[in-house]
């Protein structure tokens, strides 16, 4: 269902709360940002906003600082680098709460950024009463945060109730538009690549997005569970005891969909530079670390022949090379496949990134677990909450 966006709505001379997801990995104490996308995938409602002269108040989390002030996890930074990627001051606030907010009222063009929202407990906990306060600061309220989408805390759910309507950012219009297309009217051949440690991180993604897909390759430590539950040999490779039943069920009823690894490269110590070679069957000392070159050749194949592909997580032990090859080698064939390609996880975009082949993607998603969860088909609270257009009386 179509959501109803900023651009629908009049701005001009009013205050816009925008809820972004300003949760950036941050170093030195809390000093600097490490990456600064998460800032610049919001500029363009930032932006919108002032140019259709809006006053905005910016609201965020930072961090899990447990419901208490941490100087370690301010927004103060942000401010800073906001400041710099806009070309005009944005003002901090001391808080995102409290009577100091009345003298920092933005005026139209003005952008004031509150201070994280998570150092009041009632964020997280979706209190009405700090829905109000936060609620009272603005005339308009839209959602840009994607990445917190997942959360049903006071200002992703709870302060919504205090506006008449409620709007997607541009951003949050974007995500829906290339998650929603590619689960629900893909081109297809449609492709599902699949990776990470963990099959109880993916299992209802797989189990969503098998009914949707042509083909769901596997890859990265989950494919193991799989393995075993083949009845083959996984070694000492990291398996899901208890996730190997639904992992043969799957296999059972997703017959000639889900494809999985033939070879992998295995080590006897997971460490840098350990000795590794390639194997058909993991041998009892073992342990898989990446998938092999004739996986990595047949996999590639069926991604150069979609025209859809939907990515989350890594081939192997990414992070340390060169247990990244199998990764890696999937990104560029995502790239050449020229398919619309819709990537989630930190991982699977960092490996695009070392490929060299980001521009070649249709749609990198901004948020981890929200992407996860709405791939898995669970609707996100801050997206539900968010007034449908066609009930929208703008
Ligand atoms: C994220 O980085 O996934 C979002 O900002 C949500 O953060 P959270 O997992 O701490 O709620």
């Amino acid at each position: 269902m179509a959501k109803l966006s900023i651009k629908d709505l009049d701005l001009k001379d009013k205050t816009v709360f925008i809820r972004v997801d300003f949760n950036v990995p941050l170093g030195n104490g809390g000093k600097e940002i490490t990456s600064d996308k998460r800032i610049r995938a919001s500029l363009p409602t930032i932006q919108y906003a002032i140019e259709h002269c809006a006053a905005v108040v910016l609201g965020s989390h930072l961090g899990r600082p447990n419901g208490k002030p941490n100087p370690e996890m301010s927004l103060a930074p942000v401010a800073a680098r906001l400041t710099e990627l806009l070309g005009k001051p944005v003002t901090m606030a001391p808080d995102s709460v409290g009577p100091e907010l009345a003298a920092l009222k933005p005026k139209p063009g003005e952008v004031l950024l509150l201070e994280n929202l998570r150092f009041h407990p009632e964020e997280e906990a979706n209190d009405p009463e700090f829905s109000k306060q936060l609620a009272s600061l603005a005339d308009i309220y839209v959602n840009d945060a994607f990445g917190t989408a997942h959360r049903a805390h006071a200002s992703t759910v709870g302060m919504v109730s205090y506006f008449p309507l409620a709007a997607s950012g541009l951003l949050m219009t974007r995500e829906l538009e290339w998650l929603g297309k590619v689960t629900s009217n893909p081109e297809r051949p449609c492709v599902a690549l699949l990776g990470g440690a963990k099959v109880s991180d993916k299992m209802e993604v797989i189990q969503n997005l098998i009914g949707t897909v042509d083909k769901l390759l596997i890859g990265g430590a989950m494919a193991y569970t799989f393995i075993r539950a083949q009845g083959q040999e996984t070694g000492k490779s990291l398996v899901e005891a208890e996730k190997v039943n639904l992992a043969r069920q799957l296999l059972s009823t997703a017959a000639g969909k889900i494809v999985l690894p033939v070879d992998h490269v295995v080590v006897r110590e997971i460490k840098p530079g350990a000795p590794s070679e390639v194997v058909t069957n993991i041998g009892p000392d073992q342990i898989g670390v990446d998938i092999g070159p004739k996986t990595i050749e047949e996999y590639a194949r069926i991604i150069r022949g979609s025209k859809t592909v939907i990515w989350n997580g890594p081939m192997g032990i990414f992070e340390m090379p060169p247990f990244d090859i199998g990764t890696v080698a999937l990104a560029k064939a995502v790239a050449e496949s020229g398919a619309v390609s819709v990537v989630g996880g930190g991982d699977s975009e960092k490996a695009i990134k070392v490929a060299g082949v980001s521009d070649a993607i249709t749609h990198i998603s901004t948020g981890g677990g929200a992407s996860l969860e709405f791939l898995g088909g669970t609707e996100l609270p801050g997206v539900a909450a968010l007034t449908d257009k066609s009930a929208a009386v703008v």
